[in-house]
């Protein structure tokens, strides 16, 4: 058996868990920054606790409202100095995978004032980054859990993760009611993030023996949620249950995304989102069905046990996804993908990490599966 993992986030999941544990808050200083999208947080009710909470505790906060989706290196930047000028003790990031993950960059760079944006991906971290709090308003992501922040290059435009101990939050605040006001579609295309995480985790050659144990889980609750919805076409028809099974799926497919990390899915799927604007987890199932081939050719046995876990036969799981992912008809010239191309290299960590041996050229292909030259 191999069960190596390491996971030193406080988690606090159910209905009022911010509400109740405010003290936890008060644990990490007086002075805090709130990190939120602009409309999110407010919408959810989480930004309203949060003021609620920090104002019981006796904490200080000023609120930075503007993380744009696929957070700019810039803006968690700015954000950074905001909170070192206010003399923060620590970020409060609200939000979906985009707040929550640009809060730890936030979190580094306000510690770290030697650092220009594009620098996360590269310059050391000296001095150790401000603690976060993060509190989820949407089931999916995992970040909550995870020593890792996806941002957007304010150079190139390009989304790339960063991660590493430093990038872990203290606390999550795991309230499933918050993710209520999600429409619809973000609520499929966030569970389908969650599902391309435990998906890309048991399929992953850095899989063990304890990752595999939240992601089959994971990949039972989520078949479950996503054949839910895929019954329904509103925000209104989903009802609490849902809510909860989502997000406590989300989170456990979280645990085991941080111990093997994710696959070419989530790579090849940045391009959809950066040039197509499709949302992050449709844009990684776009590429489930073909990590999932495979995983049945390199992994047989996994893959089996993946089905089994969803209690569907290969064609009709994969279907269901095809479905809810709805990519649409994509484009691009020849000279456009093979720019795009160049970026990868055979040795980027999320293509070693995939079955069967996957080099830059498999991701030229697979992106070519999904976008065609025009
Ligand atoms: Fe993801």
């Amino acid at each position: 058996m191999n069960i190596s993992s390491y996971m030193p986030v406080d988690v606090f999941y159910g209905k009022n868990a911010l509400l109740e544990n405010g003290k936890e808050l008060k644990k990490l200083g007086s002075r805090c920054l709130i990190v939120t999208s602009p409309t999110a947080a407010k919408k959810s009710g989480a930004l309203d606790d949060a003021v609620k909470v920090l104002s019981q505790e006796g904490i200080e906060y000023e609120i930075f409202d503007r993380i744009e989706e696929n957070p700019l290196t810039s803006t968690c930047h700015s954000a950074g100095t905001a909170a070192y000028e206010f003399k923060a003790d620590f970020i409060l990031g609200i939000g979906g995978g985009s707040p929550l993950d640009a809060s730890k960059a936030i979190a580094v760079f306000a510690s770290n004032r030697h650092m220009e944006p594009d620098d996360i991906y590269t310059a050391e971290i000296k001095n150790t980054p401000l603690p976060a709090a993060l509190v989820g308003t949407t089931a999916g992501t995992g970040s909550e859990v995870t020593a890792v922040s996806v941002l957007t290059n304010s150079k190139t435009g390009f989304k790339k993760g960063v991660g590493g101990k430093a990038y872990y939050a203290k606390v999550a605040f795991c309230d499933p009611s918050y993710t209520s006001s999600m429409p619809y579609s973000v609520t499929v295309s966030t569970a389908l993030d969650a599902m391309a995480h435990a998906l890309e985790s048991i399929l992953c050659l850095d899989a063990n023996d304890m990752s595999d144990l939240y992601a089959y889980k994971a990949v039972e609750l989520l078949t479950e949620g996503l054949q839910r919805l895929d019954k329904i076409q509103s925000a209104e028809e989903i009802n609490e249950d849902t809510r909860d099974l989502l997000y406590t799926a989300s989170l456990i497919a979280g645990y085991s995304l941080n111990i093997t990390g994710t696959c070419f899915p989530h790579t090849v799927g940045y391009i959809l989102t950066e040039r197509f604007n499709i949302p992050h987890g449709r844009a990684c199932a776009a590429f489930t069905p073909e990590f999932l081939e495979r995983g049945r050719k390199h992994m047989p046995e996994k893959t089996e046990k993946v089905l089994k876990a969803a209690n569907m036969n290969f064609d009709d799981f994969v279907a269901l996804i095809k479905r809810l992912a709805a990519i649409p008809e994509l484009r691009l010239s020849q000279e456009e993908i093979d720019k795009i191309a160049l970026r990868w290299n055979d040795s980027i960590k999320n293509f070693c990490r995939t079955p069967g041996g996957y080099t830059a050229a498999d991701a030229k292909s697979s992106l070519i599966s999904v976008v065609k030259p025009l």
